[in-house]
């Protein structure tokens, strides 16, 4: 998005920029108050570890909060309003995102990845599907996501099952990525031991002399929807009154509640 040629590719979340805009133009009015003095102090609402951010900007970018978006919409709609806001706020790569799987018995494991779209049935990122996020969702099909931009005292959370893309989008996906990614992507049997990183340049040396020009898409490389029953917004306030908006999938709408910070 910012950086639409960083290492992970050329792909943005897909959506209506004007749409979004609008959708997430009017100013709540108890947006942050901005009070620089009491955010510089140690004591600020975030407590002595708090973000560091311009308050003043903070105050500009206070919107409505979710619940207040038109009724009906899909929660998916605010994500991608969301994400609009950040890019046009200036994020620094704003769809990094914490993804959470698990062992079948239950044993996490967290990672950042990108989500590289957002629709209708959810948000998907790519990865190579033999690496340990890849063989724990094989095991137990269930993710969870958290994003969070400091500038802009947000954070969304989903959750909900997780399913490999088909070929046709992991390909799609694949060939807009640029050539070194794309070979990195043969040389890299990601999560597996190196017995050094001389070995992986090698690799990258032997997979560029196969494939000069086009790089195929390795079989075990590809892209997964994560289909959200849940859906939490997440808007710092004041005093760490934070404002918590939960969706859940309620048959073919959302149940929405809002949950004490
Ligand atoms: C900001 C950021 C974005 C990343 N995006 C991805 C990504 O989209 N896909 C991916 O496979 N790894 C990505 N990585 C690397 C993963 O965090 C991780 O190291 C890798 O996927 C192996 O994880 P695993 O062993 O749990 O499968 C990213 C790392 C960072 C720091």
């Amino acid at each position: 998005m910012a950086n639409s040629e960083s290492e992970w590719g050329p792909d943005a979340p897909t959506g209506n920029s004007s749409r979004m805009a609008n959708s997430e133009s009017e100013r709540g009015p108890d947006a942050p108050t901005g009070n620089s003095s009491r955010m510089a102090n140690s004591e600020s609402e975030w407590g002595p570890d708090a973000p560091t951010g311009n308050p003043s900007r903070m105050a500009t970018i206070g919107s409505r909060s979710a619940p207040d978006a038109p009724r009906g919409n899909s929660p998916l709609d605010t994500v991608l309003a969301w994400f609009e806001l950040a890019r046009a706020e200036g994020v620094p790569e704003p769809e990094a995102a914490a993804l959470a799987t698990a062992t079948p018995d239950g044993r996490p494991s967290v990672r950042m990845v990108l989500i590289r779209g957002i629709d209708a049935r959810g948000v998907c990122f790519y990865t190579n599907r033999e690496s340990r996020k890849g063989q724990e969702l094989a095991a137990n099909p269930h993710g969870a996501v958290a994003i969070h931009w400091h500038a802009l005292q947000r954070q969304i959370r989903l959750e909900g099952p997780v399913e490999p893309l088909s070929d046709e989008e992991s390909d799609a996906y694949f060939a807009g990525r640029p050539y070194g990614s794309r070979l990195s992507a043969w040389a890299s049997a990601q999560s597996s031991v190196l017995p050094d990183y001389e070995t992986l340049e090698q690799r990258v040396v032997e997979f560029g002399a196969r494939y000069p020009h086009e790089v195929p898409r390795p079989p075990y490389w590809g892209g997964y929807l994560l289909r959200p029953e849940a859906i939490e917004f997440w808007e710092g306030r004041p005093n760490r009154l934070h404002d918590r908006v939960r969706h859940l999938r309620e048959g073919d709408g959302w149940r929405v509640d809002r949950l004490a910070p």
